[in-house]
């Protein structure tokens, strides 16, 4: 396989293209609406949940374009939750991927909206015939996204990680819990919408499924060690934030050390879980030993 930063940067530049067409065009009275979801979605970011979309559906020789669509769609979601974690009223964090966050560039109502709209945008793209030609498809490609979406998946996880920072006791298990939710379930939806899209057999869905569980768990701790020791002009966003909210983590509890190393565990068990692959899953098991060392 090509290197996995080459592949990265190509599926980047593959969905980032494919967003600019789906996204609109600021004109009309609403164009203010549309800057802001245009300024959040075209500052980067690392496209790891499209990464995961594009190559699950590689797997089942899905086509690329419908591929790109879904994959689009995960990064609307996603780009929303990023919108409003970073609100004063969640994180109150003023920068993202590199830039003010988007309630500082525009205003937070319209941050608020913006949000909004995209997460819809993510379930109309879904759901157009653009996306597979079969409607069971595309009915459960909205079903899985609005699950790992909502109460019981990233809505969910937000909502225990905001009661987190006033018990900071919690558990491992509740923690485990809570990333799960918050970070877990999107990138499980964004593994097996490949095999959803190329209507892979159920081992093949759990195998992708189970990969993906672990790999969101390290992602997540990966990303509770950036914020304690990472470096502002490298994540893009703001530092020393879980810290001080006295939020419990992997990382308060176990210590980074404890932490990086149960992080590399999870990633192990990832790999493991894709034995059901040949080597074209190569690119999945390489994002997977990337996630747990990146700097950003
Ligand atoms: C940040 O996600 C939010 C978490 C779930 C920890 P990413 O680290 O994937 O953010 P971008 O998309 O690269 O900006
Ligand atoms: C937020 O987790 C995850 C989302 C569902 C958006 P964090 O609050 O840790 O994400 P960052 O560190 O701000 O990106
Ligand atoms: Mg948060
Ligand atoms: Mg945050
Ligand atoms: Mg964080």
């Amino acid at each position: 396989m090509a290197d996995l930063q080459t592949l990265l940067a190509e599926c980047a530049a593959t969905v980032d293209k494919t967003m600019d067409l789906l996204l609109p065009q600021p004109d009309d009275a609403e164009a203010l609406l549309f800057e802001a979801m245009r300024y959040s979605c075209t500052a980067g970011g690392k496209r790891l949940r499209p990464f995961l979309v594009m190559q699950s559906a590689a797997l089942f020789r899905v086509d690329k374009r419908c591929a790109a669509r879904v994959a689009s769609a995960v990064e609307f979601m996603h780009t929303y939750s990023l919108i409003h974690d970073d609100l004063p009223a969640m994180d109150n964090a003023d920068t993202r991927r590199g830039r003010p966050s988007c309630h500082k560039q525009f205003d937070e109502a319209t941050a608020i909206l913006a949000g909004d709209a995209l997460q819809a945008l993510a379930f109309e793209v879904l759901a157009a015939p653009e996306t597979h030609a079969d409607p069971a498809v595309r009915i459960e490609l909205v079903r899985e996204l609005s699950q790992a979406a909502g109460g019981h998946g990233m809505c969910g996880g937000q909502m225990i990680d905001l009661l987190a920072e006033r018990d900071g006791e919690m558990n491992i298990g509740a923690i485990t819990r809570l990333q799960r939710l918050k970070t877990g379930e999107m990138f499980a939806f964004s593994s097996v919408a490949g095999a959803i899209l190329g209507k892979g057999s159920y081992r093949s869905y759990m195998a992708l499924h189970n990969f993906a569980q672990e790999f969101g768990l390290a992602f997540q701790i990966a990303d509770d060690l950036l914020d304690a020791e990472g470096d502002p002009e490298k994540t893009g966003k703001p530092v020393g934030q879980d810290a001080a909210a006295g939020k419990a983590t992997f990382v308060s509890i176990l210590g980074a050390e404890r932490a990086r190393a149960q992080a590399h565990l999870l990633i192990d068990q990832a790999v493991h879980a894709l034995e059901v692959f040949d080597e074209a899953a190569d690119p999945l098991r390489e994002a997977a030993r990337y996630v747990v060392d990146r700097t950003n």
